[in-house]
């Protein structure tokens, strides 16, 4: 039996990958490679000495999805698939909405098809909006999302909670992340987003790099602890384990369940950016600019039920984030 992790090459789902191997699972890699390489199955491979299956596919070709299902006995999906520019999809929403809700439903009706009962998805904490208290908890009511990404995390929960309803056999985890940075320790996989960065870690990298002039801290003048916005950063090797912790719970239980995936903490922008100059000894001149749009002060997860029910928590600091990126960025980082 092997599990099928969409999106595999991609940051989060590389990471994943290499840590689903390490636990013994076969692994099958599916991904279109629109925004990611496929020399990122050599470097699983390399890291874990084993290779992943590999097919280079769209998740909502339903043809490709099929052939994965009839090729290898898959008996879960981890389904990181999808669009993420926050800023793109407010100019694109057509495009993000027929990617992102279009291959869930596809993988649900093949999965339907072959008898895979365990769906584990990409969510995000963004789709707690803007309305919710902080830290934010699991049984808070969703929506009021800020862009058309945001939406499509929702609305893809939505969906599987409803198929999760129809099908009392099916088992389905949404996986709220908070704000994934670093990268491996080996330095052979990482966020290596094309053009200018959107998010603030590899924008800090390459400010440091001497590739991108300064960072642009997006306003100074919030209600948090020095006037900068403030997120809760999760090493992504720790995420993957926490999708290991969830897979393992999903494949043992039916229905859905909700689950933050964040430290519990909070970290403001200057106080990355002071941290990451000073355990990697490199400067990173940065100018206050205006607040971006769309952006809000201070969010950050009440972490509780992961550790309660999953057993499972973040065990890497700010520090580890910080040098483990910048090892990515001078090591692996590709794309320029
Ligand atoms: N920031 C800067 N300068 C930059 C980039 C970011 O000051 O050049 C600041 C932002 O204003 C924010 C913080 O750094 O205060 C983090 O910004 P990111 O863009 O790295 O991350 P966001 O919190 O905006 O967004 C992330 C993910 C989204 C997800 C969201 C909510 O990128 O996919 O968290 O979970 F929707």
């Amino acid at each position: 039996m092997a599990l099928l992790l969409t999106g595999g090459t991609g940051f989060i789902g590389s990471h994943t990958a290499v840590e689903f191997i390490q636990a013994g699972y076969d692994v099958v890699i599916a991904d279109d490679l629109s925004n990611s390489s496929a020399d990122v199955v050599d470097r699983i491979e390399t890291i874990t000495g084993v290779r992943p299956a590999f097919a280079q596919a769209d998740m909502c070709d339903a043809d490709a999805v099929e052939k994965i299902f009839a090729e290898h006995a898959i008996e879960g999906v981890v389904h990181f698939a999808g669009f993420k520019a926050v800023g793109e999809s407010v100019e694109k929403p057509i495009d993000y909405y027929r990617n992102n809700l279009l291959s869930t439903l596809t993988l649900l009706e093949v999965m339907k098809r072959f008898g895979c009962k365990v769906f584990v998805f990409s969510s995000s904490a963004t789709v707690y909006g803007e309305n919710n208290p902080i830290p934010y908890v699991e049984t808070m009511p969703a929506g009021g999302c800020t862009n058309p990404y945001g939406w499509s995390k929702f609305m893809n929960e939505q969906i599987l909670t409803d198929a999760a309803k129809a099908d009392p056999s099916l088992s389905v985890c949404l996986l709220r992340y908070f704000n994934p940075i670093g990268a491996h320790e080996s330095g052979l996989l990482g966020d290596d987003p094309s053009g200018i960065p959107n998010n603030l870690m590899p924008y800090i990298t390459r400010v440091a790099k001497g590739v991108l002039p300064k960072l642009s801290v997006f306003g100074n003048d919030y209600p948090t602890v020095d006037g900068t916005g403030v997120r809760d950063y999760i090493h992504v090797v720790d995420l993957a384990k926490g999708h290991l912790a969830a897979y393992k719970y999903a494949a043992e239980h039916t229905g859905t369940e909700i689950f933050n995936l964040g430290s519990g903490r909070g970290t403001s922008v200057l106080e990355l950016v002071e941290t990451f100059k000073r355990v990697n000894g490199i400067d990173v001149p940065y100018v206050i600019a205006p607040r971006r749009a769309g952006d809000i002060a201070e969010f950050y997860a009440d972490a509780s039920k992961a550790e309660r029910v999953l057993h499972w928590r973040t065990e890497k600091t700010v520090e580890d984030m910080c040098r483990d990126s910048w090892n990515w960025e001078q090591k692996g980082a590709q794309k320029r």
